[in-house]
């Protein structure tokens, strides 16, 4: 049998600490021996006796920098013990402690006395992430070798958004485990080319519908199709199985995506309804026509008949329909607002009953429709609104899928402990 990895683990003080015995429970569920140092803030958002009974082992702090007795120094002992370190989470305030090897505490001195493997988890406020103080930091650690996990964009503990939340927890789990296996990828991070999203089933819905008039008129919209093959491209190369139903749009597919066309919005019901059983992940990017001409014209219609009166009926709601249908999944819809965003977009994803929903404001002329960047608002029930700032389609798709992504691992941990709670509640 294989030594089991003893990881070291050391929690600074931010309000991801709390995530820590989470972490620890992981690690020991897959044979990993694990200790852990803290420093006096991170006291302040997870207690030391929750450390404890999670590794089975006294906590290190500031008291264990003073000799114990026995003449050997524990930060030296501790290192000498383990074969990683993880720091998780690491503020701003670690890591630049770390970059200059300055060692004002155990933990730092401890950090400064260990010549293995580093795995660190940054946790911030966005703006102490993107200072060029903090990004220098993580230049040079990242040039020393170490890897970083995360961060990654969603709602902080302010209750703002942005890049600075700490990685998933088993994301920072899984790149401790498998720290030796780091010379073989020379240099890259193992939690950086994992996605939770491999091996599932992601459905797609973009571009714009047309609503026949006659045989060569009809009713349309603007929309470019771009923000919906952005994610069906991003989805693919993060290992997902991809259904791209898309509207006339002059794009090319993304490699790995299997494309089906439509064109009426009522095409676009019945192809998303066929495929939406299977899909774990559902993005209803599609500008769908929420109305269609009653009749469509067998012939081309003649100007010397006059103007006509076009009488349009109601298209069905795709997005409601998705979200009723049978099954779990994680239903993403998209809103196009033109004033008072926040108030319609909340409305909205009552309404349409779907788990997130993007809104964007299509009234600039910056962002949106054709443009290739895009600024948007992600709405959740009972959670704070994330904005993820304004950037090229194809980042907004990759910061959009970190929150799927992050929605999804929560949501499988959520169900694994909710399962074992139900298992154990059977056998007593
Ligand atoms: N949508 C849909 N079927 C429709 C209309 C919209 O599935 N018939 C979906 C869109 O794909 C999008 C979301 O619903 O994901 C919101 O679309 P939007 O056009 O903003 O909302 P509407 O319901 O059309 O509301 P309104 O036009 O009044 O703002």
């Amino acid at each position: 049998m294989a030594i089991p990895p003893r990881i070291l683990l050391g929690v600074s003080g931010g309000i991801a600490a709390y995530k820590a015995p989470e972490m620890v429970r992981r690690w020991r569920e897959r044979g990993a021996e694990v200790r852990c140092a803290m420093t006096d803030n991170a006291r302040r958002f997870v207690s030391p006796l929750a450390l404890e009974v999670v590794t089975g082992h006294r906590v290190y702090g500031e008291e264990y920098l003073k000799p114990q007795g026995s003449g050997v120094e524990e930060h030296i002992e501790l290192t000498e013990w383990a074969d990683r370190l993880v720091l998780a989470p690491a503020t701003a305030n670690l890591l630049a402690l770390l970059a200059r090897g300055l060692a004002p505490n155990f933990l730092t001195t401890l950090a400064l006395a260990w010549d293995g493997p580093v795995v660190v988890a940054p946790a911030m406020h966005p703006r102490m992430w993107n200072h060029p103080a903090t990004q220098e930091n993580v230049a040079l650690l990242r040039a020393r070798g170490v890897t970083l996990v995360g961060p990654v964009v969603g709602p902080l503990a302010s209750g703002e958004i942005g890049m600075g939340r700490m990685a998933d927890p088993l994301a920072i789990v899984g790149a401790g485990l498998e720290m030796s296996g780091l010379e073989v990828r020379a240099g890259v991070g193992p939690a950086d080319d994992k996605s939770s999203l491999v091996g599932r089933r992601v459905l797609v819905s973009a571009g714009p519908t047309r609503e026949p008039l006659d045989p060569v008129r009809f009713l349309g919209n603007r929309s470019s199709g771009k923000m919906g093959f952005a994610l069906a491209a991003e989805a693919a190369k993060r290992g997902a199985i991809v259904d791209l139903v898309s509207g006339p749009v002059s794009l090319e597919e993304p490699p790995g995506v299997r494309r089906t066309r439509v064109e009426t919005a009522l095409e676009m019901r019945t192809a998303m309804l066929d495929r939406v059983v299977d899909a774990e992940v559902v993005f209803m990017t599609a500008a769908v026509a929420d109305y269609r001409p009653l009749r469509v014209a067998s012939e081309k219609l003649k100007k010397e008949t006059g103007p006509p009166t076009v009488e349009l009926v109601e298209n069905p709601d795709i997005l409601v329909e998705l979200s009723k249908a049978p099954g779990r999944r994680l239903i993403v819809g998209f809103a196009a607002e033109t004033e008072d965003v926040l108030r319609h977009g909340q409305t909205k994803l009552e309404r349409k009953g779907c788990d997130l929903l993007v809104v964007n404001d299509v009234s600039r002329a910056d962002i949106g429709f054709d443009s290739d960047d895009n600024e948007v608002t992600v709405l959740a029930k009972g959670a704070p609104p994330v904005v993820i700032s304004r950037r090229p389609k194809r980042e907004l798709a990759a910061a959009l899928l970190d929150l799927v992504e992050s929605d999804l691992v929560e949501r499988d941990v959520v169900e694994r402990e909710l399962s074992t709670e139900t298992e154990s509640e059977v056998g007593a």
